[in-house]
C-alpha cells in the first residue's frame, strides 16, 4: 500500500465525515436522508458506504469522544469499510472533520488507521488479497508533514510487527525471528547483534538457557543499538521484549486449547524491535539499547523440569515451580545483560507475561508495574497519545512472600496462589538492581480474537505506538 499526504487522487473513493450540520455537499442532501431514515446513524460512530456519480462514498460519523483511541479507531472503521468496498484507491478528507482535534494528531493518526485497518494476514492462504492499493491523506495547513511521516512509519511497524507475530511457531523460529530482526534494521541508524546459543553460554545466561533445553530450535538474543542523544552517551534505556516464539508451558503443560496460539508469545520482542525501529528511523533524541530474547518453551528429556533449582546471568537461584511461568526467567537474564553489559540506566520491559493480566484487564489494556515517578508520567502520557490504555498495577511488598523457596533465592511461580500478575512483576523486579523501571504486560492488547477498527482476528502489534510514544517521553525529559 502506498500511503500519500495530499497526494492526487482523482476517481479514488473517499471518506468524509458526516457529524458536523450541515453534511458536506454535493451529497449532503442524500446523507440526510439517510440519517433521518435511520440508515445512517453518525452519532453512534457507524460508517457508511454510499455508491455516488463520483464513486464511493465513506460517511463516516462522530468518534464517542475526540481521543487518541476513539479517533484512530473510527479512521480504522472507515479505511476497513472501503476495503471490504473494493475501494483500490482511497482519499480520507480530514478537511470535512468538524471536531476540534488538531490537525497535526488527525493527521498522524489517519496514517496509523490506514496501515492498521487496511491489514490483513493471508501469508497462508491459497490466494491474496491486496485490499487498498493507494491511500491519500487529505489536509490543508502547514507543518503536517512530520507528522503524516512518524503514523506512516509507526503504522508500516505495526503491520510488520503483525505480520511477524501472526506467522506460526515453525515458520518463525528464533533463528528466523533473528533474521527478520537484521532484516527491518537494514540501512537503519542503528546496530544489531545477533547472539546465539554459544555466545548465550558464555555470558552465563542459564536461565533463558534452562527454559529452551528442551527445544530443538536454538535460541538466540538480538540487541539492538540506537545513539540519538550522542551528547549524553551514558544515558541509556534498556528495552527488554519477551520472545518466546512458542510456549507450550513445558512439563507443566498447558492446556489444549491455552497453547493453541502460543506462537504469539513472541509479542513483546516483535513491538520492541518494531518500535525501536521507528524511533531510529524518526531520529528520536534518545539512546536505546533493546535486548531480545528468543527461544521455545518445550518438552523433551533434556528439558528444565518442576522443582529442578537453575541459575541466572545475576547470580541469584530460582527453584522452577512451573516451566510454564517462563518469561519471567528469559527475562531476568535479558534485564541482567542490559544493566551489565549495556550500561543501562532505566529499563523497560514488555512482555506476555501472565495470563492474569488477561483475565484482569483483558484485550485493550496494558497492565503495567511502575513505581519510578518519572516512568510513571512518561508512561501515562505515552498512553494518552498512542491511544493504547494502560493501567498500573499495586506492587505490594508483602506479596514478595508468594515467591519465597525453602532451597533457593526464590521461586519462580507461587504455584497457583495469589495474583500472577503481581507476581509476574514481583518476581522481574528482583533483576532490576531498583533502577527506573516500568514492566508492560501486554498479553491481553497482543492478541485479539475481536474485530473492530483497527483490530482483527490475531496479532494487533498493541505496544509498537505506545512505546514509541514512550520513547518521546524520554527524549523530552
Ligand atoms: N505466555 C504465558 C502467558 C499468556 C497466557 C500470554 C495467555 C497470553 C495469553 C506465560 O508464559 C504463562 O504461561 N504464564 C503463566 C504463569 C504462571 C504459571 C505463574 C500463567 O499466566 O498461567
Ligand atoms: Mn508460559
Ligand atoms: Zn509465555
Amino acid at each position: 500500500m502506498e500511503l500519500l499526504l495530499n497526494g492526487k487522487a482523482a476517481g479514488a473513493a473517499q471518506v468524509v465525515f458526516c457529524w458536523g450540520e450541515p453534511c458536506p455537499p454535493p451529497y449532503g442532501e442524500q446523507v440526510e436522508r439517510l440519517i433521518s431514515a435511520g440508515r445512517f446513524r453518525p452519532q453512534e460512530g457507524q460508517v457508511k458506504a454510499l455508491e455516488t456519480e463520483d464513486g464511493l462514498l465513506i460517511l463516516a460519523g462522530k468518534p464517542e469522544k475526540e481521543d487518541a483511541r476513539l479517533v484512530k479507531q473510527l479512521l480504522g472503521r472507515a479505511v476497513r469499510l472501503a476495503r471490504e468496498e473494493r475501494a483500490g484507491t482511497l482519499e480520507i478528507d480530514l478537511d470535512s472533520w468538524p471536531g476540534e482535534m488538531a490537525g497535526a494528531e488527525l493527521v498522524r493518526a489517519a496514517a496509523i488507521a490506514a496501515w492498521e485497518g487496511n491489514y490483513v494476514f493471508d501469508r497462508y492462504r491459497s490466494k491474496d488479497d491486496p485490499g487498498l492499493e493507494r491511500v491519500s491523506i487529505k489536509r490543508s495547513g502547514e507543518g503536517l508533514e512530520r507528522a503524516f511521516q512518524e503514523g506512516d512509519r509507526l503504522g508500516r511497524n505495526v503491520a510488520e510487527a503483525r505480520d511477524t507475530i501472526n506467522r506460526t511457531s515453525r515458520d518463525m523460529t528464533p533463528e528466523t525471528m533473528a533474521g527478520w530482526v537484521l532484516e527491518l534494521a537494514k540501512d537503519g541508524p542503528y546496530e544489531v547483534e545477533i547472539l546465539d546459543e554459544e555466545a548465550l553460554r558464555a555470558a552465563g545466561a542459564v536461565a533463558m538457557l534452562s527454559v529452551s533445553a528442551g527445544a530443538h530450535n536454538p535460541p538466540r538474543m538480538a540487541v539492538l543499538r540506537y545513539r540519538g542523544n550522542p551528547e549524553h552517551p551514558d544515558d541509556v534505556t534498556g528495552v527488554l521484549g519477551k520472545g518466546l516464539t512458542y510456549d507450550s508451558g513445558g512439563l507443566s503443560l498447558k492446556t489444549k486449547k491455552g497453547m493453541i496460539t502460543m506462537h504469539h508469545d513472541m509479542s513483546g520482542a516483535a513491538v520492541t524491535a518494531a518500535a525501536f525501529d521507528a524511533a531510529a528511523r524518526m531520529g528520536l533524541p534518545v539512546n536505546l539499547t533493546a535486548v531480545l530474547p528468543m527461544c521455545e518453551n518445550m518438552l523433551a528429556p533434556q528439558g528444565y523440569r518442576p522443582g529442578d533449582v537453575i541459575g541466572t546471568m545475576d547470580g541469584k537461584t530460582v527453584l522452577v515451580t512451573s516451566t510454564d511461568a517462563e518469561g519471567r526467567l528469559v527475562l531476568a537474564d535479558a534485564l541482567t545483560w542490559a544493566i551489565r553489559k549495556e550500561g543501562a540506566k532505566r529499563l523497560v520491559d514488555i512482555a506476555t507475561l501472565t495470563g492474569g493480566a488477561v483475565a484482569a484487564f483483558g484485550p485493550l489494556i496494558h497492565a503495567v508495574a511502575v513505581e519510578d515517578t518519572e516512568l510513571i508520567r512518561a508512561v501515562q502520557e505515552a498512553s494518552d497519545t498512542s491511544g493504547e490504555p494502560v493501567w498500573r498495577m499495586p506492587m505490594l511488598a508483602d506479596y514478595k512472600s508468594y515467591l519465597k523457596a525453602e532451597h533457593a533465592d526464590l521461586a519462580n511461580s507461587s504455584g497457583g496462589a495469589g495474583p500472577s500478575m503481581i507476581n509476574g512483576a514481583m518476581f522481574l523486579r528482583e533483576f532490576t538492581q531498583s533502577l527506573p523501571w516500568l514492566h508492560i504486560d501486554c498479553a491481553g492488547p497482543s492478541w485479539t480474537e475481536k474485530t473492530d477498527g483497527c483490530r482483527f482476528w490475531g496479532a494487533t502489534g498493541a505496544g509498537t505506538a505506545l512505546l514509541f510514544e514512550l520513547f518521546r517521553q524520554l527524549a523530552e525529559k
